[in-house]
């Protein structure tokens, strides 16, 4: 059966905005923000405290951490020890560490390997839960890598109970370049939620192949009510070729209010939202709810 109530997690701000080749102003990514959170948001993704050299969007974390409308659990991902505590020092309480389930991938995305970074990050987590800090884990290329392909159900499940068993309060799994399709949703799904039940689990979809709908119904299923989603359908990991947006925030919205199941989001004022960071961005915005949004 369905549940009755889901958490959308909002990560227009961070994935929807790191791979744009153009620098934002980080006014425009604040009223972004401001604007979300109106529309009911409750947790959203703000940014990254990673290497500006590798993630030139991302170079105004700080500001961003600071000055932001912050909803009830604001996120920021730090990819290391250093993004932690420059995540700290302006002020996080709630912090996502990623690490993708392919080596390949992760070498690329962070320049280590899966097991360099679970090993430089174990102490970091530890720590940050003794402050009672609420970590996150995303896991990336949970499903697909674009260079190793199929990835093993195992593969993902070992990398997740490393995670768990530091402590971290929430795993949200990633199809990085939206290749699942929703049996194999409702299956990696139906796992995790069986193998780690005292964490918060959340599905974080890529619509590069227009599946995520499909595999959202799918998690639904398998009993997942947390999904990661942005405004605009906006996103894509720049370290992942042909990944594009995350599933946009007001489709989601949409389905899960024609299903009955509330989110407490407005998706006209999600719409809102997308109007204003629109015009900031370099590519169209093809959602279904914004189209009709536009059109009147
Ligand atoms: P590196 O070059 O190996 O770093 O990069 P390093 O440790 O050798 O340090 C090199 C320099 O960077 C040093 O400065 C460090 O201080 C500095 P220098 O001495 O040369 O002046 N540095 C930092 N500066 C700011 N913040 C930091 C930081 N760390 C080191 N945190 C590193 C390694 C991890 C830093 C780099 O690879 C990086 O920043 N990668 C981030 C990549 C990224 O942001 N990817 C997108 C997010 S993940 C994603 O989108 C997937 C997800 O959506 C789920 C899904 O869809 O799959 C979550
Ligand atoms: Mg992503």
């Amino acid at each position: 059966s369905l549940p009755k109530k889901v958490t959308i997690i909002e990560v227009g701000p961070r994935d929807g905005l790191q791979n744009e080749k153009n620098l934002v102003e980080t006014d425009v990514k604040l009223e972004f923000i401001h604007l979300l959170k109106n529309s009911g948001v409750t947790e959203m993704e703000l940014t990254s405290f990673v290497s500006p050299k590798w993630v030139p969007q991302m170079s105004d974390a700080k500001s961003i951490m600071k000055k932001a409308d912050l909803a009830e659990r604001s996120i920021v991902l730090a990819p290391n020890a250093k993004g932690v505590e420059l995540a700290q020092e302006a002020g996080a309480k709630n912090i996502a560490v990623f690490v993708g389930v392919s080596n390949t991938f992760n070498q690329k995305n962070i320049n280590r390997t899966t097991d360099e970074s679970v090993e430089a990050l174990a102490p970091v987590i530890l720590k940050l839960k003794e402050e009672q800090v609420f970590v996150r884990a995303c896991i990336s290329t949970a499903f697909y890598c674009p260079y190793e392909g199929k990835i093993e159900v195992e593969d993902c499940i070992e990398l997740c109970r490393k995670f768990v068993a530091l402590g971290v309060d929430e795993l949200s799994v990633a199809d990085t370049i939206g290749m699942a399709n929703p049996v194999e949703s409702y299956e990696l799904f139906t796992r995790l939620r069986q193998s780690f039940p005292s964490v918060l689990l959340t599905a974080h979809f890529h619509d590069t192949r227009k599946m995520a709908l499909a595999n959202i119904f799918a998690s639904l299923q398998a009993g997942i009510d947390r999904f990661d989603t942005a405004a605009g359908g906006l996103g894509g990991c720049p370290f992942a070729d042909g990944a594009t947006g995350n599933v946009a925030t007001e489709d989601v919205v949409n389905m899960l209010d024609s299903l009955k199941i509330s989110t407490g989001i407005d998706v006209k004022n999600v719409c809102e939202a997308v109007g204003k960071i629109a015009p900031h961005v370099s590519r169209p915005i093809e959602s279904g709810m914004y189209r009709l949004f536009e059109n009147g």
